[in-house]
């Protein structure tokens, strides 16, 4: 059951070089939204920007009934989302699509984000917190690093890399993850950034035959499944089919994606 709501912004901070995070009350979406669902929000004062901007929830304070998103400013919607300030009000459809989820007897977790893609993962912890989690989170240079700590706070263990080696690791993401896999033993895998490290997050699950889940992203409409703007391609028995991201996902099983039929979009 998702809301159609006018909301008050209580912060809206930069937290690294091209990342902001902003929280707004909403009783709603504190109360029902999952990790990997998304919120689709209209962006305010702009008439020609008429499509809502989808943005993954990033931590949920159920107390205090506040939702985060954390957002990469890419072009003028976000650009105008950054410079709103704590009292403003948004209009927010929420929370929609299909989250991550947990089965009984899962203890160990691997969580692997890319750049704006380790946004959606966080909240994972804090919503199935008897699982121990291992975080693997790619960025690209030092000043892009943002909520290192967080996931610090929640996991067992946190890896992170570098593009240009500035800090942490250097390289890719996914080569640790394949490096300490053996060791951590993951039951199952999510994970979110772009295509490329999905399409290696996907190889290693099918290699080890370890669940993965992965969240996608494409262009989006309507974000409730009406307009056909996000199909990404599913295996089916017979070849593949389309399905919509935004209503039958944004997650699903990696073994059931073709990543190359879909890559549009990817942060
Ligand atoms: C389900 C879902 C969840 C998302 N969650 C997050 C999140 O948690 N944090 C976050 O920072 N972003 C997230 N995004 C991406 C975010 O929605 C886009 O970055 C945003 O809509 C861009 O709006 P804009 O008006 O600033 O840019 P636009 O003017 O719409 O686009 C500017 C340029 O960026 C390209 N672009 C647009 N959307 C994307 C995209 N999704 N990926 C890559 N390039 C794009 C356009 O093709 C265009 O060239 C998510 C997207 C989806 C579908
Ligand atoms: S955005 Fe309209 S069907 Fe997905």
């Amino acid at each position: 059951m998702n809301s159609l709501e006018i909301v008050e912004i209580v912060n809206n901070e930069k937290i690294s070089d091209n990342m902001y995070y902003m929280g707004f009350k909403s009783r709603v979406i504190a109360d029902k939204g999952q990790p990997g669902q998304f919120v689709h929000i209209k962006v305010p004062d702009n008439s020609s920007l008429l499509l809502r901007r989808p943005f993954s929830i990033n931590h949920i304070d159920k107390d205090r009934e506040i939702v985060y998103i954390a957002y990469q400013i890419i072009g003028e919607g976000t650009l105008i989302l950054s410079k709103l300030h704590g009292g403003d009000m948004l209009d927010i459809l929420g929370p929609l699509g299909r989250g991550f989820s947990m089965e009984e007897g899962i203890d160990r977790v691997a969580i692997i984000g890319g750049g704006c893609g380790i946004a959606p993962l966080r909240y994972i912890p804090s919503y199935w917190p008897k699982a121990s989690y291992t975080a693997f989170l790619g960025y690209r240079t030092r000043t892009s690093i943002y909520q290192l700590k967080d996931f610090e706070n929640i996991c067992s263990r946190v890896w992170f890399t570098t593009d240009d080696g500035s800090a942490g690791e250097g390289g890719f993401v996914t080569d640790v993850f394949k490096r300490e896999l053996d060791k951590i033993r993951p039951q199952l895998i999510m994970a979110c950034g772009p295509i490329d490290m999905l399409k290696q997050v996907q190889h290693i699950a099918n290699e080890k035959e370890i669940a993965c889940q992965i969240s996608l992203e494409e262009r989006m409409g309507c974000g409730i499944g009406a307009c056909m703007v996000c199909s990404c391609a599913i295996k089916v028995k017979e070849g593949f089919e389309y399905q919509k991201v935004c209503s039958d996902g944004p997650v699903f099983p990696s073994d059931e994606v073709i990543l190359d039929e879909n890559h549009k979009l990817s942060c």
